[in-house]
């Protein structure tokens, strides 16, 4: 188990709890479909009339960078003015802010870094804008504060030390992390990794990096990670695998849902549109685990689509979601499921192996191995189920 929901968290329109808490990113449902190729295709969404179309959809709440609620340079007067008229939709639709967090990539000064830019100026106006919007997450009542350093990284690997890059970044955690305590703000950190994109290589490019980075912090216990599915697939790995080893760690605060196919460009499709079966085993695992903090789309629409599709996307993204965890709790129910997993010895992986001073026994079981090595797993049954399942034929 993670942390839990906050109580208010549990209170829908409607009066029932309930099953998922999904958020969307203002920069998601507002992606105007701008690539390096070309220019925008859909209109510019404004955030209050997204919270309104989120919250008639059926989502729990939003997620959000300062930039994409205060374009960067306002006077503070319009800066209130426009906090104050967003609390007043979130207010008004119910819906909540599951986490929110400083774009440190688009301004041209983060272009050799933000935490890790080797011009101390330029950190030192990272930290401050990062303390500034921390600010305004605790008026929004956000949950999880996160940090994606997009821009932390080299293309000229010669131009930074790593070891100091990684000192600089932790330096900045632990400032902020102060900074959090200092003012009584009730939010957890949660570092993003990813592995490349903008950045030719970006420092803490996968979840285990992330992991042991958390643990070198002064306030560990502030501090967890943000998985995207996208970022771990970039990089080639199993993102159920990296989610497991977060949870294992009690360090899933929060994650980042979309799809991504390996070796492309930095995809973000909607949830689902790739690989189900490793989607399946990312939606059961969650489940199974009773993870129950936000569940946010990191991913946007097609370019070729035009506002309609957004919300098209929008509805896809939560309804693959609960699919595949009804989906999931089916698999698990089926008697032939429950049989295949006893063949497989999927229990047995849970008991401890070993109890005590077993040394002298251990070292005569050695002698068992050629025996051992008779038996199957029953892995191509248990697999096969999940297939059938998968294709609704079970
Ligand atoms: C990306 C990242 C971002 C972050 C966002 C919030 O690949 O661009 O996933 O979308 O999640 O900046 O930290
Ligand atoms: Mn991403
Ligand atoms: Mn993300």
């Amino acid at each position: 188990m993670t942390r839990t929901a906050p109580a208010a968290a549990l209170d829908q329109r409607d009066g029932s709890a309930p099953r998922h808490r999904f958020t969307f990113g203002l920069w998601t449902v507002g992606n105007p479909g701008r690539d390096p190729f070309g220019g925008p295709t859909r209109e510019v969404v404004d955030p209050v009339d997204s919270v309104h179309k989120l919250a008639e959809l059926g989502a729990w709440g939003v997620s959000l960078h300062d930039d994409d609620l205060l374009p960067w340079g306002i006077p503070l007067a319009e800066r209130d003015r426009i906090v104050k008229r967003f609390k007043g939709a979130l207010d008004e639709t119910g819906l909540g802010v599951g986490m929110a967090t400083t774009n440190l990539f688009g301004h041209a000064a983060f272009k050799d870094g933000a935490f890790t830019s080797n011009d101390r100026k330029v950190r030192r106006a990272a930290i401050g804008k990062a303390m500034n919007f921390i600010d305004t997450a605790a008026e929004l009542g956000a949950e999880v504060y996160v940090f994606w350093g997009g821009r932390e990284g080299t293309e000229a690997g010669v131009a930074k030390d790593p070891r100091d890059a990684l000192e600089r970044y932790r330096e900045a955690i632990d400032v902020l992390g102060d900074y959090v305590v200092d003012n009584g703000y009730d939010l957890k950190f949660a570092i993003e990794p990813k592995p490349n994109e903008p950045r030719g290589d970006i420092f803490l490019p996968t979840v285990g990096h992330a992991l042991h980075f958390v643990s070198t912090l002064k306030r560990p216990e502030l501090v967890g990670v943000n998985p995207e599915v996208a970022h771990e697939t970039m990089a080639g790995l199993s993102f159920h695998h990296a989610v497991g080893q977060a949870l294992w760690a009690d360090k899933l605060f929060h994650i980042d849902l979309n799809a991504q196919r390996i070796g492309r460009y930095d995809q973000d499709f909607r949830f689902g549109a790739e690989d189900l079966k490793e989607t399946f085993l990312l939606v059961r695992l969650l489940e199974r685990a009773g993870y129950s903090g936000p569940l946010a789309f990191d991913a946007h629409s097609y370019r070729n689509e035009n506002a309609d599709g957004v919300w098209d996307f929008v509805r896809g993204c939560m309804s693959t979601y609960s699919a595949l965890a009804d989906r999931a709790a089916h698999f698990d129910a089926l008697p032939e499921v429950q049989e295949a997993m006893e063949a497989a010895s999927v229990a047995e992986l849970a008991l401890n192996t070993v109890d005590g001073d077993e040394a002298e026994a251990l070292k005569d079981e050695a002698w068992a191995l050629d025996a051992l090595a008779e038996r199957g797993y029953f892995n191509e049954r248990l697999d096969q189920l999940l297939v059938d399942v998968l294709l609704g034929v079970r």
